[in-house]
């Protein structure tokens, strides 16, 4: 076989790739490993049995098959889903924005392989310009994501030590810095892996910086809201012309319905819209027609704010509460969790690179994600890349309780015998 360019990058090795096919490895050899790796929602009773009767209730309308599943949607997606979550968008945060700035996707993820390559690469002009992350760790899944070489740069972030053993990144201004070479600055809130989320005031001053650089902010609303509002701090989005947000349907517990939305100047949705039909024809319709009724009826915020964020919240400090357990007297701290669904560990002077450590926690039963895998775009040698472990809590509570107690038993010997 003879492979393009294109062959080449995407059918060969690449960080996300090896690291899914080492999950399902593992949990193919032994189906008891305890799974607090990937980014799956957790089942949410509550919510499975909303989207379970809307699904029926929609499948019991013979009208409403042919939205579902008897034709292709336009360029842009459902234009009812749109207008709902449009008109939906206005009442809520007052913004002025119409269905016009709304496009759908096969997941966000494919939005963002489209996005991303819509503003970095070789330029028209000869010249070369990369996506910029003012502030890693980022989303695992932006990395392999651009057709060009090279196709990121960021900024390491600023550490606030807090109380409780507990750690905050900054975005550090005094080091982002913004040439003619970056094509747009882009940002998870809340942050996978961190579960930061960006405070209103960090947030404008990036839209400010995008601005004076005319290039666009994109922002992944993935956890946060308005839906599905995994959020346990002040997370009110933001939206306007120079904005790109991003939301998916996938963390309300629907990852299988493959739905992503884009919310932007109309002609990013138009050229978004075109790459989109090329590469997938039509966004898929289960997912918009699903959430067009669950909006206008108010069952989303009814499920974010009722169910799942409290859901999350309560499974979030009980893991902490594990944690203070099991890794009394150990060097740790924990980045402060104001949403999503992860916890992001930090090790300090952890005697083996946290690839280590996921070696050896997967050898006792326990699956995480290292942490060197989300400092995308920024030098590889510093030590503190290799001393974070990114801890999912969506897993029931038992299984969770197991794989920390693995985690407190493997760095202990890790610390006593310094890695040997
Ligand atoms: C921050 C973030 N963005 C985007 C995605 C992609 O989600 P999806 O393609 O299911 O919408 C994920 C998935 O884990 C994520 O964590």
């Amino acid at each position: 076989m003879r492979l393009s360019r294109f062959g080449e990058k995407f059918a060969g090795r690449s960080g996300v790739v090896d690291l899914m096919s080492d999950l399902g490895e593992a949990l193919r050899a032994d189906p008891d490993l305890v799974f607090m790796g990937g980014g799956n929602p957790a089942r949410v009773p509550a919510a499975e049995k909303t989207f379970r009767d809307a699904l029926a209730t929609l499948l019991a309308d013979p009208d409403a098959w042919q939205r579902l599943a008897g034709a292709y949607q336009s360029p842009q997606g459902d234009p009812a889903f749109r207008e709902a979550l449009a008109r939906y968008l206005q009442n809520h945060y007052g913004w002025h924005v119409g269905p016009e700035h709304i496009a759908v996707a096969n997941g966000s993820q494919s939005a963002y392989f489209i996005l991303y390559n819509l503003f970095a690469g070789a330029m028209p002009d000869g010249s070369v310009r990369r996506i910029h992350l003012p502030l890693v760790p980022e989303y695992i899944g932006y990395a392999d994501a651009g057709l060009a070489p090279d196709f990121f740069s960021a900024t390491a972030p600023a550490i606030e030590l807090l109380e409780d053993r507990q750690f905050r990144y900054h975005v550090d201004f005094d080091r982002v810095s913004i040439d003619a070479g970056v094509g747009a600055l882009s940002v998870s809130r809340p942050t996978n892996p961190t579960g930061n989320v960006l405070g209103t005031e960090e947030l404008t001053r990036l839209r400010a910086l995008a601005r004076e650089a005319d290039i666009p902010l994109i922002v992944d609303g993935a956890y946060g809201e308005p839906f599905p509002g995994i959020t346990f701090a002040d997370a009110t989005p933001h939206w306007d012309e120079d904005t790109v947000l991003t939301l998916s349907l996938s963390k309300l517990g629907l990852p299988g319905v493959r739905t992503g939305i884009v919310i932007a100047a109309e002609p990013i949705i138009q050229a978004f819209a075109s790459a989109s039909t090329i590469i997938s024809l039509a966004a898929g319709n289960l997912g918009p027609v699903l959430a067009t009724r669950l909006l206008e009826d108010g069952t989303l915020d009814r499920l974010g704010s009722g169910v799942l964020r409290p859901f999350y919240r309560s499974r979030c400090e009980e893991t902490l509460g594990g944690l203070h357990r099991e890794l009394e007297g150990l060097p740790w701290r924990v980045h402060r969790a104001d949403g999503a669904f992860f916890l992001w560990l930090w090790f300090e002077d952890l005697p083996v690179p946290s690839s280590e450590l996921y070696r050896r926690l997967k050898a006792r039963g326990l699956l995480a994600i290292p942490g060197e895998r989300f400092f995308i775009g920024i030098d590889p040698a510093w030590d503190h890349a290799r001393q974070c472990l990114r801890l999912s809590y969506a897993q029931d509570p038992a299984a969770v309780a197991r794989g920390l107690r693995l985690l407190g038993e493997e760095l202990r010997r890790l610390y006593d015998t310094g890695g040997r």
